[in-house]
């Protein structure tokens, strides 16, 4: 599916919107749901492709999970009740699904297979791999520690263990697997990541410890289910927090955003380029801080993005090339090397994606160099089956001289399946349609 998007410069961008639950929330609500006892209940959980993913996975896993119109209702087994499955795992695009769910499945007396599609299949898995094998996993992989990965249950052993990349994914990994071991799990991580895994497991019961970049978890305890209502996911969210700063007249209010502070780099990079951005109505959801967000249109500067941050908005990288492009100066991101490694290798895809548009920006090894302001103009794109880029580069066609076409654009289900009919409601029914 090819998307149009026309230029929307005429400073409407205006609206109240809310956008579905955060997939990394909603990812561990669905496997901390199945490793419970008894019922967990999701409201408001991210509809896209990813957590389909996760979903079915579980179900084939022996796991009880009713579809409803307002929530997700999952019958959970305890720690070690996953069913061996008839067939592979599917992951789909979902690095989250494959690398979480490995850390449960080491420890489960059951033999698996997990795969993905082509992009997931080209992913490092060997950083999850690795300190698995050391807590005694049995997991085969091809070539290059790529999936297909085939995983052989065991009884694991708890270790201690620094992780060498920033990871939110390979930390969750280990903390489940550490809850599958016989003694005291510490993981430490380079940079503070996501903490999203550690809120839930102590919400629901679990000996967990955290001390600055520090996890200690010990083994065998009891979960209990939980009612849940997911934050809306500030990594969507981020699409018009840019679009709404970089739009004349642009004001938008995006309700109930998680704002957990290891998630807003974006916040905290807008801001610093000038942003107008205010939080009310300050909340609590599912151990989670949420705001409603209001962003206003604004002049943008350059900044430097580099070290701690980047974790925090590792994943918004790609908009923030597109604010860049309209902020005044030399914007710099460094130290984000892990965006090769994502759905695509996203340094190459947004830099190539925007040099087309006509932006002054450069590929550099861990990042990008952005020139700004300067006036982009509509041309045909390719989303590189990625869901970011594929979003990022639409918002840059609101603005773009003429009509940006993005081909392959379907993936934006993975992660935000209402974003066009969200354009549309703050840009006119105009803004956005499907290309012949
Ligand atoms: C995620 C962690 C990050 C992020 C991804 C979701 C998670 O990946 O980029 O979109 O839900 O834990 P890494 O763990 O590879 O940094």
């Amino acid at each position: 599916m090819n998307i149009i998007i026309r230029n929307s410069n005429n400073g409407k961008a205006n609206g109240r919107i809310k956008v579905s639950g955060d997939k990394s929330i909603s990812h561990r609500a669905l496997l901390i749901g199945a490793i419970a006892r008894g019922l967990t209940v999701i409201k408001g959980y991210s509809q896209g492709g990813d957590c389909r993913s996760t979903l079915n996975c579980l179900r084939q896993l022996g796991i009880d999970i009713g579809i409803y119109d307002d929530r997700i209702e999952i019958n959970g087994k305890g720690l070690r009740g996953f069913n061996e499955p008839a067939n592979i795992l599917d992951c789909g695009n979902s690095g989250t699904t494959m690398r979480l769910l490995s850390g449960l499945l080491c420890g489960q007396n059951i033999t698996t297979v997990l795969t993905g599609d082509d992009s997931l299949r080209n992913r490092p898995m060997k950083r999850v791999i690795e300190p698995l094998t050391k807590m005694n996993a049995r997991i085969w992989s091809r070539v290059g520690s790529r999936a297909p990965l085939s995983i052989q249950g065991n009884i694991l052993k708890a270790i201690d263990y620094t992780l060498p990349v920033a990871s939110a994914q390979v930390k969750s990994a280990l903390i489940f697997a550490g809850m599958l071991t016989d003694g005291i799990t510490t993981i430490e991580e380079p940079v503070l990541t996501r903490d999203h895994t550690e809120r839930m497991l102590i919400e629901f019961g679990a000996d967990l410890e955290r001390n600055g970049n520090k996890v200690k978890i010990k083994p065998d305890v009891c979960l209990n289910g939980h009612e849940l209502l997911i934050p809306g996911d500030i990594s969507s969210a981020a699409f018009f927090i840019v679009l709404a700063s970089i739009l004349p007249g642009g004001s938008i209010t995006i309700q109930k955003t998680g704002i957990n502070p290891t998630r807003i780099g974006i916040i905290d990079a807008m801001r610093s380029m000038g942003a107008d951005i205010k939080f009310e109505n300050a909340d609590e959801q599912c151990c989670e801080p949420v705001a409603d967000l209001t962003v206003k249109a604004r002049t943008l500067r350059a900044i430097e993005i580099k070290g701690e941050i980047v974790p925090r908005l590792i994943d918004e990288l790609p908009i923030i090339a597109v604010a860049a492009t309209q902020a005044q100066g030399t914007t710099r991101v460094s130290d984000a090397g892990e965006l090769r490694v994502k759905e695509t290798d996203r340094i190459k895809a947004i830099v190539q994606g925007l040099q087309k548009m006509g932006a002054a920006i450069l590929e550099q090894e861990d990042g990008f160099i952005v020139d700004g302001p300067c006036k982009l103009r509509g041309v045909v794109c390719q989303s590189y089956n990625d869901h970011r880029i594929a979003m990022a580069l639409a918002i840059a066609g609101l603005i773009a001289e003429g009509e940006t076409v993005i081909q392959n654009a379907e993936c934006i289900d993975i992660s935000f399946p209402e974003f066009m009919q969200l354009i549309r409601r703050v840009c006119g029914e105009n803004a956005i349609g499907i290309s012949e």
